[in-house]
């Protein structure tokens, strides 16, 4: 395994071990969830509400007690699709775990069982439907809710990038998702987001259907001094030294983003001999390879953006958080046409959430992209 190796982990699961800080966090996830209330997770990408989830999952007073289930859907587009996924999600899950649980999802989810294969190897049915199968799927839903008030252990449905939701093509989804969760009595759900505004939205305008059927977590970065610690600390444990000013650098670089950070670190972590130390610039390499390796796609988004927009792009990245975009300091100050065109290059931007907006101030959403957009301009991101 990589983290024998490696301590800072950036893909599949970290062990506890490597998991840094999110004490309360996780504690107030854990006490929503046994408290029979639902969450919401919002939080920029890649900030670590998966890992965040995960990680709880595997505490014991979660992993004893609750079948976990735990579905993305950021690549859905309609009830379809987002049926198939949740009862794939839950039938795998419960394969390994529990034989009994197997058979009364055979027996419930009758849409779609009959379809089901059968690997002559374990002696077991097979998920392996197609998303066509499922005919009816406001119908396969229904059996699937269903499923979960039959089964022998309470249940947690984690569904990421729960936003989504809001775009499928289909009337009234939220309604038909809010009204199946409000009966479950064995079941608690986890719904995380990194589109703030889409999010914050659902579930507190008192007008759509979840308004307030969730306790609300905001996942904000880790703090500067455990990270830093949780750096050196790392190491120091495999003999390497690094100053604590320079992963401090770093922080403000990426401004805790947790993805990022970590991806340095695990790179420059590689590039330091035992008993070495990482220096300087051993980590402004890593930043630039990672920075580097994103060139093409950060060339296919620009490539997609006419060029109103673009203009606004760069000038927001230029000024790392904008404030007064339509004042004509800013107009002058970027060259921009006039107040109108920039109110509608920024909500085009908003949109496709390339930029954010928190309180009146505006930033490139992803700190790399916006590093990059930098860059091409000659302003090379030092540390
Ligand atoms: N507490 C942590 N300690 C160490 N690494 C972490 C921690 N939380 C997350 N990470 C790492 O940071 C990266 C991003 O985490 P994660 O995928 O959980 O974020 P996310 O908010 O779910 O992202 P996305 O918006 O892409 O879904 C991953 O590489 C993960 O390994
Ligand atoms: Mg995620």
């Amino acid at each position: 395994m990589a983290s024998k190796n490696n301590p800072f982990i950036v893909t599949g699961k970290i062990d506890p071990e490597y998991f840094c800080d999110r004490v309360n966090e996780s504690a107030r996830l854990v006490k929503s969830i046994t408290n029979g209330n639902n969450l919401v997770i919002i939080s920029p990408r890649r900030m670590g509400k998966t890992g965040l989830i995960q990680f709880c999952y595997d505490k014991p007073e979660i992993s004893k007690e609750y079948y976990t289930f735990f579905i993305d859907i950021l690549h859905t587009s309609s009830l379809r699709e987002f049926t198939f996924l949740l009862g794939k999600q839950i039938y795998e899950s419960l394969l390994p775990r529990s034989r009994k649980m197997l058979n009364l999802f055979i027996q419930t989810i009758k849409s779609i069982s009959g379809k089901f294969g059968f690997d002559p190897v374990s002696n077991l049915p097979t998920f392996n439907i197609e998303l066509g199968d499922i005919e009816q799927p406001a119908y396969t839903l229904d059996e699937i809710f269903h499923y979960l008030e039959c089964a022998d252990k309470a249940c947690i449905v984690a569904i990421d990038e729960f936003q989504q939701i809001a775009k499928y093509p289909e009337k009234n989804i939220e309604a038909l998702l809010r009204t199946h969760i409000q009966k479950q009595t064995n079941s608690n759900f986890i719904f995380a987001g990194s589109e703030r505004h889409l999010m914050q939205e659902m579930f507190t305008s008192s007008a759509r259907p979840f308004y307030h059927s969730a306790d609300i977590l905001e996942l904000r970065a880790i703090d500067q001094e455990i990270y830093t610690s949780f750096v050196c600390t790392h190491f120091k444990r495999r003999h390497r030294c690094i100053a604590e000013t320079n992963v401090e650098k770093v922080y403000r670089l990426f401004k805790g983003n947790t993805f990022y950070l970590q991806k340095t670190f695990n790179e420059a972590f590689a590039d330091t001999l035992e008993n070495n130390e990482c220096s300087l610039e051993i980590i402004q390499s890593a930043i630039d390879a990672m920075i580097a390796s994103n060139d093409t796609i950060f060339r296919e988004i620009l490539s997609n953006i006419p060029e109103k927009q673009k203009t606004l792009l760069y000038a927001i990245a230029k000024e790392d958080t904008a404030t007064k975009i339509t004042s004509s300091e800013f107009i002058k100050r970027h060259s921009l046409t006039s107040a109108s065109s920039v109110q509608s290059a920024a909500k085009k931007l908003l949109e496709k959430d390339l930029i954010t907006k928190t309180n009146k101030t505006f930033s490139v959403t992803d700190r790399l992209f916006a590093l990059w957009i930098n860059s091409i301009y000659g302003k090379v991101p030092s540390i």
